[in-house]
């Protein structure tokens, strides 16, 4: 019995689902649930973006699926072929990245499917399921490297302050009494009503923001910074009450960036996602950069997340400044004004049709009437938060210092 089902890894099964579907999965591994001694499967769902991977009981696994079951729950979970021929591209690219559809290794070009199959391979498995952070109990999303007696736990404690990580409550509930954090290490630069944003620095506190990355891997498919951490500076963003300051997300930031990244990597963490915060720290990140009088972009590859989240903040600054400008502006004025990165004014103007490609250059190509259109649309929301600049209080100091060694 026990054989006959180790045979099933790496095999396509169907899997029945929390939400009582049935969907085609790719069994990965196969464990003794430490906590509930059942036997449990680790799947992959055809399709699905890899943060669904999940730890299933054996008895959810179909043994043998009937074909007609499959094309069923195939149906089910894709847009039907006779509707997609009718999306455009920028509406198929939108569904996929809402509904988490990740490209196949064959839609892929060689290199980038070498170096995705080599990544999962490396990341495929993860054990820690739920993380303990203050009030919430987090379920996690993707593998992370923490040392080997953590890694294998089910359940992670972490002090929300200072982010030490603990296999057991009991050590935790002791840390809790003795731990004096009550906000994160650095420099608060920005403080408005309840939110404020602390700059900390990687050199000077490596390990708060090494537990920091590790924390940050569970809810992050591709990232490779875990200890290297000095060349960053992470800005955490943090709500504040009577307790303190409880750490909502954060943005990582280069202190010298050869590509011009003004982030390099951006977390809001789940209980405090779809709020607006992601925004706030993408507006934040440019910010910065209008202060330091550089134009910025972002880390590729970006998550699926990722990209909504860009896109939606490009699409406003960008509607924003064009519903405001009479005469006509170029790609590069629009670039000085937001410091948002040519290539990325290019893309977004692409999906909101308001790009031509003409005489070797791309032009912006808009009439009052079509900039009206888009501002009743979906694409054109403004932030729920704000960064108000008023209340920033930063300088480059790093960029300054790299001046400075340079004469
Ligand atoms: N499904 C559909 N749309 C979504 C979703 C979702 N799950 N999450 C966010 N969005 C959309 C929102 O609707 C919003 O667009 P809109 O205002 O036009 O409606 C936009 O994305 C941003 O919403 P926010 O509330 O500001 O975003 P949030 O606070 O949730 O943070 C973030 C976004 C940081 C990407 C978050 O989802 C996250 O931490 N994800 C996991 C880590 C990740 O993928 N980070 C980015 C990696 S790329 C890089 O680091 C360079
Ligand atoms: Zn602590």
């Amino acid at each position: 019995m026990e054989d006959k089902s180790s045979s099933l890894l790496g095999v396509q099964q169907l899997v029945h689902r929390d939400d009582g579907s049935w969907h085609m999965a790719k069994l990965i591994q196969k464990r003794e649930n430490p906590e509930t001694h059942d036997t449990e499967y680790y799947v992959h769902y055809d399709g699905l973006n890899r943060r669904m991977d999940e730890w299933v009981p054996a008895d959810w696994i179909e043994p043998e699926a009937s074909p007609a079951q499959e094309t069923a729950a195939v149906i089910g979970d894709h847009v039907h072929e006779g509707s997609e021929r009718k999306m455009t591209r920028n509406m198929k690219r939108r569904h996929d990245e809402i509904n988490h559809v990740q490209k196949t290794f064959e839609e892929m070009d060689p290199t980038t499917a070498a170096l995705e199959k080599e990544h999962e391979a490396l990341t495929k498995v993860k054990y820690i399921n739920k993380v303990q952070l203050g009030k919430y109990e987090i379920d996690t999303w993707y593998f992370s490297p923490y040392p080997e007696e953590y890694g294998k736990q089910t359940k992670l404690w972490i002090c929300q302050y200072c982010l030490k990580y603990m296999r057991l409550e009991t050590t935790y509930v002791h840390h809790l009494n003795e731990c004096r954090w009550d906000q994160p290490p650095g420099k608060e630069i920005y403080r408005k009503a309840n939110m404020s944003v602390f700059e900390v620095d990687g050199s000077v506190h490596k390990i708060h923001c090494q537990n920091l990355c590790l924390l940050a891997k569970l809810f992050l498919d591709h990232k490779t910074l875990y200890f290297d951490v000095e060349p960053f500076i992470f800005y955490v963003l943090t709500e504040v009450d009577k307790f303190g300051c409880h750490m909502v997300g954060y943005f990582s930031k280069e202190k010298e960036s050869p590509e011009n990244n003004n982030l390099a990597c951006i977390l809001i963490l789940p209980p405090y996602q779809r709020k607006g915060y992601g925004k706030f720290l993408i507006a934040l990140s440019y910010e910065l950069s209008k202060l330091e009088k550089s134009i910025g972009s972002p880390e590729k590859p970006l998550s699926d997340l990722g990209k909504l989240s860009y896109r939606s903040y490009w699409s406003w600054v960008l509607l924003d400044i064009l519903k405001d400008s009479r005469v006509s502006i170029s790609i590069k004025e629009l670039s000085e004004m937001s410091s948002i990165a040519e290539e990325d004014i290019v893309g977004t103007l692409q999906s909101l049709n308001m790009v031509k490609y003409w005489k070797g250059q791309h032009v912006i190509c808009i009439t009052p009437k079509a900039v009206e259109e888009h501002l009743r649309s979906a694409q054109y929301r403004r932030p729920i938060l704000m960064v108000d600049t008023e209340y920033l209080r930063w300088s480059s100091s790093y960029k300054k210092a790299k001046v400075n060694r340079k004469h």
